[in-house]
């Protein structure tokens, strides 16, 4: 399906997002060299019997350490657990999916990976999610750059109400990235361009963001996340307030991007997950029910609720 040639990685040039809180500048910790094996994996043998055995983790390519791990990562929100001990590899140069009906934890599960729950007062989370072997909850990590490091896109455009330029400019600025204008305007060109907005906006920098087409705004936003120089991209139903050729450019967008970063991607689109993804994920009530190559969960799933999702019997 996806046979792009792997892009080099970006620089990395410290920078928070600037949709998350802006706190004090500081340099963004990269522990490109601290790897965890995969000692979790295993191969999913056997016939393609569906079982009510729990999900197993796709076996590492050999040689391949994961971007991100999750490890039996459980969140309630008060009493109520809306997410139990999922775990989940993401590789970089890969797009992960995440399906499963409404309610069954895909957005909690992703905002797991940049920390977003912290921002819900009754959100509790346990378990264990490293980036890169960095353990994310751990009092060391920066919120602030861990969330530039793993940037996020939500379900509806949220542009700030700001000129084109000064949405993709604002995050690298407040954290000194782009020290001259001049050096600044490079950093908004090279991210409009990745984000495949350049050519509809280079003669309207200094409109609103917000006067853009919901397509174009969704694809600020993803040069906004791009701006601050992500590993990883977080993206929640990017397409779902979007019409067909909108889509169809986003996806082609994550087709581009996936060789720079890590994305996971939630999406009620089957078909789109199918197009965009190497690896997907089934989640069911809040528990992990089965993750393996795309190819292999569309056409031969292991679980029955995993085929009954795909071929739209509940959902
Ligand atoms: N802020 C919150 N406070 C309390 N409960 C929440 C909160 N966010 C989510 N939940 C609950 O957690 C469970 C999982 O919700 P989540 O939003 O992760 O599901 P989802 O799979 O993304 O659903 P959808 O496809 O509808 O977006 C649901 O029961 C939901 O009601
Ligand atoms: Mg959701």
């Amino acid at each position: 399906m996806l046979m792009k040639e792997k892009m080099p990685l970006m620089s990395t040039t410290p920078v928070p997002t600037p949709s998350a809180a802006i706190t004090a500048d500081s340099n963004r910790k990269r522990s490109s060299t601290t790897k965890v094996k995969g000692d979790r994996s295993k191969a999913q043998a056997g016939a393609a019997e569906p079982s009510a055995e729990p999900a197993t983790v796709p076996e590492a390519e050999p040689g391949e350490t994961p971007k991100m791990r999750a490890h039996e990562v459980s969140v309630s929100y008060g009493d109520k657990q809306a997410l139990n001990k999922v775990s989940i590899d993401i590789h970089d140069d890969r797009v992960t999916a995440f399906i499963g009906p409404s309610g069954c934890g895909k957005s909690t599960f992703l905002r797991c990976l940049n920390r977003m729950n912290d921002t819900i007062p009754t959100a509790r989370v346990t378990g264990n999610i490293e980036l890169d072997g960095e353990d994310i909850n751990s009092s060391a990590m920066d919120v602030v750059q861990l969330r530039a490091r793993v940037g996020m896109v939500f379900q509806k455009p949220n542009p700030f109400p700001k000129s084109i330029f000064e949405n993709v400019a604002y995050g690298p600025r407040i954290h000194g990235l782009g020290s001259s204008k001049a050096e600044l305007e490079q950093i908004v060109e090279k991210s409009l361009k990745r984000a495949g907005l350049w050519d509809e906006v280079k003669d309207r920098l200094g409109e609103s963001g917000t006067a853009l087409s919901g397509g174009q705004q969704q694809r600020l936003c993803i040069a906004r996340a791009i701006a601050v120089d992500p590993e990883v991209i977080l993206m929640d139903e990017p397409c779902s307030a979007l019409d067909p050729i909108a889509t169809a450019k986003i996806e082609e967008l994550i087709h581009e991007l996936r060789g720079r970063y890590a994305i996971a991607i939630v999406t009620h689109n089957m078909q789109q997950a199918a197009r965009v993804s190497q690896r997907t994920a089934f989640f069911h009530l809040g528990e992990l029910i089965e993750y393996g190559k795309t190819s292999e969960i569309f056409t031969n799933p292991r679980q029955q609720r995993t085929q009954d999702y795909i071929t739209g019997r509940y959902g």
